[in-house]
């Protein structure tokens, strides 16, 4: 383990490759933008970008990153060979970015032995760059100042919000009409007992815009580890609860993150019946 990579390097790695794929992305959105083919359902849509930014992501960490691991929403799967493995949603948003909404990302986060230690989403026509690694702390970046990890930034602390009636409460909808009629359900009671509810189209930017404390709290079932993986450090790293309905790790069942305070009143509403992480 000794000649793994300090979390420092690799996030230089993933902020050099989350420019580069971000200024394809919007160079891109200057022409026409369609949805080429459907995922899981016809409201799952892939554009020929999603897959470019993947594609630019996996070269440059072939050249960069030589036997790393690789696991991309777009089909990248590969264990490697170096310890290190890389999580990558190429286009986070990609609905908003479709309709020309700001709320796109591109997300980076590297894992070394299973566990994520550097993380960045990248949001070039929002103007804001998230970044963190593991025991570093979360950051928010100005585009001037994102050149390099060394540059800190602001440090993120989260909303010191204890009130779950005050909370400005983010989530997400799966693409399945089971799914959706589930999730339904669960903000039809999460509605009436917080300030409100923001569905604001990329899961990886809601994670960060919990750390950055401009959401109060977020929840989300459906999640896939390129959806969570650098928002979820870069969460944590602010100080918030990250994790599942029943304290175990985000995932797929649910993703909740929450400053200390309103965690335990927020899992405990989205444990009532039906719970959150069933459909
Ligand atoms: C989606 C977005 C959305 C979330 C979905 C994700 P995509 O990712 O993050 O906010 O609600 O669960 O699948 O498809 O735009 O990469
Ligand atoms: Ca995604
Ligand atoms: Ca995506």
């Amino acid at each position: 383990m000794s000649d793994l990579p300090d979390p420092d390097v690799l996030l230089d790695v993933a902020l050099t490759i989350a420019r580069e794929a971000g200024e394809l992305l919007a160079l891109g959105r200057e022409g026409t933008v369609a949805a080429e083919s459907t995922k899981s359902s016809p409201t799952d849509i892939v554009t020929a970008l999603d897959r470019a930014s993947e594609a630019l992501v996996a070269r440059r960490l072939g050249e960069l990153r030589p036997g790393d691991g690789l696991l991309g929403e777009e089909g990248s799967d590969s264990p490697g060979s170096t310890g290190v493995r890389w999580i990558v949603d190429p286009l986070d948003g990609t609905v908003n970015f479709l309709y020309r909404l700001p709320n796109w990302a591109v997300s980076i986060a590297a894992e070394v032995g299973g566990e994520v230690v550097a993380g960045v989403v990248h949001a070039p026509a929002l103007g804001v760059t998230y970044t963190a690694t593991r025991g570093g702390g979360a950051f928010r970046h100005a585009p001037a100042s994102a050149g390099s990890a060394s540059q800190a930034g602001v440090a993120l602390t989260g909303s010191t919000e204890s009130e779950l009636g005050h909370a400005l409460v983010a989530t997400g909808f799966g693409y399945t009409e089971g799914r959706r009629a589930a999730q339904a359900t669960v903000v039809a009671r999460v509605i009436p007992r917080v300030r409100d509810i923001r569905r604001m189209g990329a899961a990886s930017l809601d994670l960060c815009a919990v750390a950055a404390g401009t959401l109060d709290a977020y929840y989300e079932r459906g999640l896939k580890p390129w959806d969570h993986a650098a928002g979820g450090l870069i969460a944590a790293e602010a100080g918030l609860r990250v994790s599942d309905l029943r304290g175990g790790p985000a995932g797929e069942g649910l993703t909740v993150a929450a400053p200390p305070a309103l965690y335990a009143p927020l899992v405990a509403l989205l444990a009532e019946d039906p719970p959150a992480d069933r459909d």
